[in-house]
């Protein structure tokens, strides 16, 4: 991590919604997906999360260089209700229970993985997940993400079902299976 610096992002600014969406573009280039969304596309996701950090409590996260330059970034927040959401109602429900906290794509420049970046951002989350009092932490990754399964499971996540998603682009369809990953907090609590 030298020179390297973690700070809060501010979504509400559409600079560093553009970083954010250069940097998954980069990130995701490389991806087992063919079907991830273009800059554009990114663009439009992320900025729609930017409500998220007051309807449930996000933490937007990004690893800068000493010149500035965006290189690593996570996002979770609070899978409650208010964020009114199909996609992470479905999930949550087939968790059962209630005060999950959802962990979202993280995303590491190619350049500077294998540093340890996305592993302080996961730390960084899980702590701001138990400031939050959440019972659990939760994220979704395709089995073929080794390096995403990996971390998950170093970190004590465990699987807990597979979901079924189809992604469209461009007139095509293309079915995913999204492994759905879960850590406990409350039983680790002093
Ligand atoms: C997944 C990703 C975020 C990991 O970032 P990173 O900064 O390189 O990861 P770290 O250096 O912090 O490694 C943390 C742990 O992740 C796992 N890991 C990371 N890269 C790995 C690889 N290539 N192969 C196997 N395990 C890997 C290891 O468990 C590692 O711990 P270790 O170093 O003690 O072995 C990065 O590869 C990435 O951006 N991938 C593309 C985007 C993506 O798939 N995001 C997740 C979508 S669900």
């Amino acid at each position: 991590m030298t020179e390297l610096v973690v700070s809060e992002l501010d979504l509400t600014k559409q600079r560093e919604v553009n970083e954010v969406a250069k940097l998954y573009v980069a990130a995701f280039r490389s991806s087992p997906i063919s079907f991830v969304p273009d800059l554009e596309g990114f663009k439009r996701e992320i900025g729609e999360w930017r409500k998220l950090k007051q309807t449930a409590n996000a933490k937007i996260l990004g690893v800068r260089t000493k010149d500035g330059k965006l290189v690593a970034t996570s996002i979770g927040h609070k899978a409650n209700p208010a964020v009114k959401d199909k996609f992470l109602d479905d999930l949550v429900s087939r968790l059962g229970g209630e005060n999950h906290y959802f962990l979202r794509e993280a995303a590491v420049d190619p350049e500077y993985r294998r540093r340890g970046l996305a592993q302080r951002l996961l730390e960084l989350q899980i702590e701001h997940a138990r400031k939050l009092n959440c019972g659990s932490i939760f994220g979704l990754v395709l089995h073929s993400n080794t390096p995403q399964r990996s971390q998950l499971v170093k970190n004590g996540f465990e699987h807990v079902f597979t979901k079924q998603h189809v992604v469209a682009k461009r007139g095509a369809v293309m079915p995913l299976e999204l492994m759905c990953f879960r850590k406990h907090l409350h039983e680790e609590k002093q």
